[in-house]
């Protein structure tokens, strides 16, 4: 069912590539390759592992690659101490070194870009690696996708946050989970009705 909702999705985009303005050289249109796993990448920071493990859901899914958002200094293993830290990072609007590991956006069209809610927003690390890779998200007009857990806060306001920051580009609905709903069968199951929603 899912690969015939891809072709349909593709085959509607194609269709009307002369009404929205896409091409193969600007993808502004975002079921343009939706059937092309290769042109995927989820990048994701994950603190204490139910982003991560979300991440992983995702990729699967879809085929695609995975990169991790790895900050050049680790945070405690101190909850009480990260939360301190995180506050402070986020009222300095900080930018966090990340480690500096190989990435070359070039034949990505699509970034699934996931992360733990942190004070109701994006952790400053997420959006350290989205200012460092702007330049490049940017000219190729990728499609974002942002995906999160939480305790209980909803996605809207990093959405916001990552909006400000890449104003130029397309976002499609994000995936907010539960961190206490982070298991296999659950994830799965709202993983898949998620990316049916978006024609993937
Ligand atoms: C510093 C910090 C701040 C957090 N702020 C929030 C918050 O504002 N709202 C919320 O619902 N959960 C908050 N949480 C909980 C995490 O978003 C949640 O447990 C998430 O699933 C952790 O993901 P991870 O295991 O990938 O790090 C916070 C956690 C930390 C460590």
């Amino acid at each position: 069912m899912k690969k015939f909702l891809s072709v349909f999705f593709s085959l509607l985009c194609v269709a009307t590539l002369g009404l929205v303005g896409c091409s193969k050289d600007k993808p502004e249109c975002p079921l343009d390759n939706l059937s092309n796993p290769t042109n995927r990448l989820v990048a994701y920071f994950s603190l204490t592992s139910h982003t991560g493990e979300l991440a992983d859901e995702i990729a699967d899914e879809l085929d695609a690659d995975i990169f991790r958002i790895v900050p050049a200094t680790a945070y405690p293993t101190d909850y009480n101490q990260v939360k301190v830290i995180a506050e402070q990072e986020k009222a300095e609007n900080k930018h966090i070194d990340l480690l500096p590991k190989p990435l070359s956006l070039t034949k990505y069209s699509y970034l699934f870009i996931g992360y733990p809610i942190w004070f109701n927003d994006v952790p400053m690390a997420v959006k350290s690696f989205i200012e460092d890779n702007k330049e490049q998200i940017e000219s190729q007009n990728m499609i974002i996708i942002p995906f999160c857990t939480s305790g209980e806060s909803q996605i809207e306001q990093s959405v916001r946050t990552l909006r400000l920051v890449l104003d130029s580009n397309i976002f499609l609905t994000g995936l907010q989970i539960k961190d206490s709903d982070v298991t296999k069968s659950k994830t799965e199951k709202r993983v898949e009705s998620w990316l049916t929603g978006l024609g993937i």
